[in-house]
């Protein structure tokens, strides 16, 4: 026996605890209705298992949580902030840092200070879609261009995240390299199911890019996660730490932006580092007017102490080994099941294909939300439809029609160091359960969606096709 490789021994011990509600399955069906089945409109304590994201729902450690007593939060030049910049700088490898209050201010400020013309297109392996939003504000038009492999729910490739490089050197002989301020490389990438990315293809299109005069922009949220799958999978990463992979990947890239609230282990935060001064300074100029100062920000004296204790813990190979281990373990007792997932699982989540959980009802009435919401009723488990056609159906600026979702996956998202493995089982269970009731399950129409298309990822009100 090798115990010094069996994962249920975990590398942290619980010393805080947060008492969990349990309605009733009637209360359940009660609360859902009234949300009209969305959970953007369901109070967090009536989620027991609460499986619909892993950003910023991290538990943090007693190291983190004594850094936040010990935090200063004087306006200019916090210590905390040193501590932080250090951090990133050593995660990073890059020179210049500035911090935002989460990922999503990061990419607008990317986005305004890159994109200087309308008409530009900015390519990527597949927008998170805060950055698609952002690009198009600035009369930009994003791109996805993921591998063909990544469509096949079924298919093992130890990188369905990559871009697909044909298409990225056609798109720049199609559009001009003039028109294409930068590449957004998204590791893992979200939207494909939270697969990697290797090294090679990250190499390779910055390659490109770069040889074009294109920028090259990571969107770090789970680089560490993807580092391990580097680890793991790509050859010649073995014997290379976390931080070098991580490093390595930053060093193809002018500028990488992360939302802390995943890998680096707390509840807000985010960052843009650079080695370019320049941009530095005009990204700076807008950190300023819509965040706060250059050395906070957004973020509290205490939010900056957490994320750098919390990015150098989430660089760890056992916590990482834990972490990737339990998504793993997560999607084994769903296949066990019959639960159609998508293959290989991701780094932070499990996709289930709603459309094969569920045959009887088409694309139209909403087979991800269905899922999720009968998880819900009959025991308590949330998870979202991401990506589905409900909220990420989007119109062509260009034609006026609409871009349907490739996907309609039902997302369980496991927050960091949180759940125990044996809720997880239960999940397993209440999951496997609502797919076992088939046809008796009904799909739902749209009752109210905000004008923002953009909103409808979030809020909408449905109601149950009889
Ligand atoms: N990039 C990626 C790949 C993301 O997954 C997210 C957020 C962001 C950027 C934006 O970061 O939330 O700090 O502003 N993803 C969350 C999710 C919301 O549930 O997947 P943020």
């Amino acid at each position: 026996m090798d115990f010094d490789r069996d994962r249920r021994r975990k590398p942290f011990k619980i010393k805080v605890v947060q008492p969990i509600k349990w309605n009733t399955r009637e209360e359940r069906a009660k609360i859902m209705e009234a949300a009209g089945y969305c959970f953007g409109f369901v109070r967090a304590e009536d989620i027991p298992i609460n499986l619909t994201t892993d950003s910023g729902t991290s538990a943090m450690s007693m190291a983190q949580w004594s850094a936040l007593m010990d935090a200063d939060e004087a306006y200019f030049n916090r210590k905390n902030f040193y501590d932080f910049e250090k951090a990133v700088k050593d995660f990073t490898g890059m020179k210049y840092v500035l911090p935002t209050h989460q990922g999503r201010a990061a990419e607008h400020i990317v986005c305004a200070v890159l994109i200087k013309h309308k008409g530009a297109v900015i390519p990527a392996n597949a927008h998170f879609g805060t950055t698609e939003i952002h690009a198009m504000r600035y009369g930009a038009r994003p791109i996805n261009l993921p591998i063909e492999e990544a469509f096949d729910t079924q298919k093992i490739h130890p990188f369905k995240g990559n871009i697909d490089i044909n298409k990225f050197e056609e798109l720049i002989s199609n559009k001009g390299a003039e028109n294409i301020p930068f590449l957004n490389m998204v590791m893992t990438n979200n939207f494909m199911a939270g697969q990697p990315v290797s090294m090679a293809n990250l190499k390779e299109a910055a390659e490109i890019a770069h040889e074009h005069g294109i920028k090259v922009v990571i969107d770090a949220a789970r680089l560490p996660e993807n580092a391990y799958f580097i680890k793991e999978r790509e050859s010649g990463y073995k014997n290379k730490s976390i931080r070098e992979i991580c490093r390595e990947a930053c060093s193809y890239a002018d500028v990488v932006h992360m939302s802390c609230k995943k890998c680096a282990l707390v509840n807000m935060g985010g960052f843009i580092a650079t080695n370019d001064k320049d941009l530095y300074m005009e990204m700076g100029a807008l950190l300023v007017q819509f965040e706060g100062y250059l050395t906070y920000g957004g973020l509290t004296g205490r939010d900056l102490a957490a994320i750098a204790v919390g990015l150098n813990e989430g660089l760890d190979y056992d916590y990482l080994a834990d972490r990737i281990g339990q998504v793993e373990y997560f999607a084994e007792q769903l296949r066990r099941r019959n639960v159609p997932i998508y293959e290989p699982p991701g780094g932070h989540a499990v996709y289930i294909d709603a459309e094969k959980a569920y045959p009887h009802i088409p694309k139209e009435q909403y087979p991800a939300e269905a899922l999720g919401v009968e998880a819900y009723i009959e025991g308590g488990v949330a998870g979202l439809g991401h990506p589905s056609s409900l909220g990420w159906t989007r119109t062509d600026p260009e034609t006026g029609k609409p871009v349907p979702c490739p996907f309609e996956f039902t997302r369980y998202a496991i927050p960091r160091r949180v759940y125990f493995d044996c809720q997880l089982e239960y999940a397993a269970d209440v999951i496997a359960y609502a797919v076992e009731k088939g046809e008796k399950v009904k799909g739902f129409r749209i009752k109210w969606v905000p004008k923002n298309e953009f909103l409808k990822v979030f809020i909408y009100r449905l109601e149950r096709i009889k």
